[in-house]
């Protein structure tokens, strides 16, 4: 790449008051200076970009081909995603354009684990509607009945890093564990006592199901009505990695029918424009979600799972120093690039 003189200018899309001062600190000394836009980017902000050489988005950001079309005109040749996800950014379009595009390809595998476990929990012994309950001092426990997850059977779709580490805090409270990928890793399943189970296998014999694989074609709708139709009744179904793995309608059908015992939601299929924003003051207008809230065995949170201070740090240390490096004139940080091939 070229060098770029002086302080490098980089406009920071949908800004947050909790993402700002970690993006400052590793910004400071570096020789960026982010532009922190409360808006998102896409085809219709594009021109904010003004002649910046790169640009920092974030998971709900629309790098279609439009989009990149204008950042392209205006000089930008990095788009730097400060996420692990990137299915927002037109890839082909991106390289046709002779923009490059890097993300944070793992920043604490911990914090989504963890918070997966944490929504299991929550929803598993009803901790939402008791922590509601005792404010109104309520303390009746009446339908607060979870079960001991010790002796019960997790299956797992996904033993990447955030799958793998979901396995072991699950065996840790003596659950068995069955997993399934597309890519087993046998030695780290017989060293950690965790079971590779075809899938169909896994759903009927799980008391808890939680996704861990990224969002791609082949994993669209892989919880859908058939899949539903597997798994056992009263079954926990955690969702920690992208909406769109779940048909939305089919699980509302299976948990009007009852099907389910509940659903723990970190990620939604049409998370734009609602994750991430107060819209304690307007009509929500989807209703699929408005209805998934309606239910007392859904739980919802916000897309929250990398929120920790460790993953915040790190997602601002990688991004920070892929723009410092393009400010240098040096390859990018090995393993952060993605390209039409990933
Ligand atoms: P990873 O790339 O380490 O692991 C993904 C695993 O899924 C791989 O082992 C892969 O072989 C497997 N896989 C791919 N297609 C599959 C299929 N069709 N069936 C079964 N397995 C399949 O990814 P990592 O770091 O574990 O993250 C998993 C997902 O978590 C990410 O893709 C992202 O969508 C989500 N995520 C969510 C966050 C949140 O805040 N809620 C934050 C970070 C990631």
């Amino acid at each position: 790449m070229t060098e770029i003189s002086g302080p490098m200018k980089v406009p920071f899309y949908d800004a947050k008051p909790y993402d700002r001062p970690f993006f400052v600190k590793h910004g400071e000394g570096q020789g960026i200076e982010y532009l922190f836009h409360e808006f998102r980017l896409s085809a219709d902000t594009a021109a904010s970009a003004g002649n910046c050489p790169a640009v920092c988005a974030f998971v709900n950001d629309t790098l279609d081909h439009a989009c990149l079309e204008r950042l392209a005109a205006s000089g930008v040749r990095l788009v730097a995603l400060r996420c692990a996800g990137f299915n927002q950014v037109d890839l082909k379009a991106a390289a046709a354009l002779g923009i490059r595009v890097v993300r944070v390809p793992a920043y604490s595998p911990h914090a989504v684990a963890e918070h997966a476990v944490a929504l299991l929990l929550t929803l598993n012994r009803k901790i939402h509607r008791a922590y509601n309950r005792v404010r109104e001092h309520n303390f009746s426990l009446n339908g607060l009945v979870g079960f001991d997850l010790h002796g019960r059977t997790a299956g797992l779709i996904g033993t990447g890093k955030i799958g793998k580490l979901t396995a072991q805090i699950l065996k840790g409270f003596g659950m068995e564990v069955l997993v399934s990928d597309v890519y087993p890793d046998e030695s780290w399943a017989i060293e950690q006592g965790v079971t590779y189970t075809p899938i169909e296998e896994l759903l009927r014999r799980s008391d808890v199901v939680s996704l861990h694989t990224p969002l791609t074609p082949e994993t669209h709708y892989l919880i859908n009505a058939r899949t539903l139709g597997m798994m056992k009744e009263n079954a926990y179904l955690v969702n920690t990695s992208r909406g769109g793995l779940i048909d939305t309608g089919a699980l509302i059908e299976a948990l009007k029918q009852r099907r389910l015992g509940g659903v723990a939601l970190d990620v939604y299929e049409v998370e734009e424009g609602v994750f991430f924003e107060d819209l304690s003051h307007d009509v929500l207008q989807d209703d699929d979600l408005a209805r998934l809230l309606g239910f007392p065995n859904v739980l919802v949170t916000s897309h929250q799972g990398f929120l920790t201070e460790e993953a915040l740090s790190e997602i601002a240390r990688v991004t920070t120093e892929n723009l410092a490096r393009l400010v240098r004139g040096e390859e990018l940080l090995a393993g952060t690039e993605v390209t039409p091939t990933n």
